[in-house]
């Protein structure tokens, strides 16, 4: 993993107590996603790391939202939302739908990004490395957070570089090469791809 060398709002230190969870939550990488919702209460979108897969047959996904978030009323009235897969081209979207937006962009500025409607009417960006239009399969109450896991009715993917976080920083992916055992020459797994000789 590289970390980008431009400093944005994500990294900006907070006031908040100490807590050992959420450093230690911090340590952990992920990919960062937006939720987004639209119906008769208007258009919501927030910036989700907590997603993941859930199921294959039905296609299943999971996103864990603060309970105090507005954007829970408007999934919840309209069934429907979309979970879009950020590239590391868009640091400033997760930015802009996490309520710190970039000069001259207002919060949850739905002119940050190239929203186009997926099939369920939920704002899609158009070009997230993947895209998961979804009914709401189920909804978990848990802690400080509900869990929505979708049923996911259509998919677009684009391909390309998906943005990391970690450590309150936005990074972009690079494989890492396997380990090398003076012991044990020829050893690791053959099914690697980025052995050193095709790095080079
Ligand atoms: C990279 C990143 C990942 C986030 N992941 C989540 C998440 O998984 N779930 C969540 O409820 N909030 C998450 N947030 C925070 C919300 O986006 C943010 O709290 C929300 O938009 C409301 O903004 P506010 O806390 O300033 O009111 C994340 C923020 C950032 C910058």
């Amino acid at each position: 993993m590289t970390v980008s060398a431009n400093r944005t709002s994500a990294d900006a230190p907070t006031a908040r107590p100490y807590d050992p969870f959420i450093a230690a939550m911090g340590s952990v990488a992920t990919g960062v996603t937006v939720v987004a919702t639209d119906g008769a209460t208007g258009r919501f979108a927030q910036t989700v790391s907590a997603m993941c897969s859930v199921s294959v047959d039905p296609r299943l996904v999971l996103v864990c939202i603060n309970s105090r978030s507005p954007i829970n009323e408007a999934i919840q009235a309209n069934g429907t939302f979309t979970v879009n897969v950020l590239g590391s081209h868009h640091d400033h979207v997760a930015d802009t739908f996490a309520g710190r937006p970039w000069p001259g962009k207002e919060p949850w500025d739905f002119t940050c990004g190239e929203w186009v409607p997926a099939p369920s009417g939920a704002p899609r960006i158009r070009d997230a490395v993947a895209s998961f239009d979804c009914t709401i399969h189920q909804m978990v109450e848990a802690g400080t957070h509900r869990i929505y896991i979708g049923l996911v009715a259509d998919i677009e993917t684009h391909g390309g570089e998906p943005l990391i976080y970690s450590a309150q920083t936005y990074a972009k992916p690079l494989p890492v090469l396997p380990s090398v055992f003076d012991d044990y020459p020829g050893s690791g797994p053959t099914y690697r791809k980025n052995t050193k000789e095709n790095a080079k």
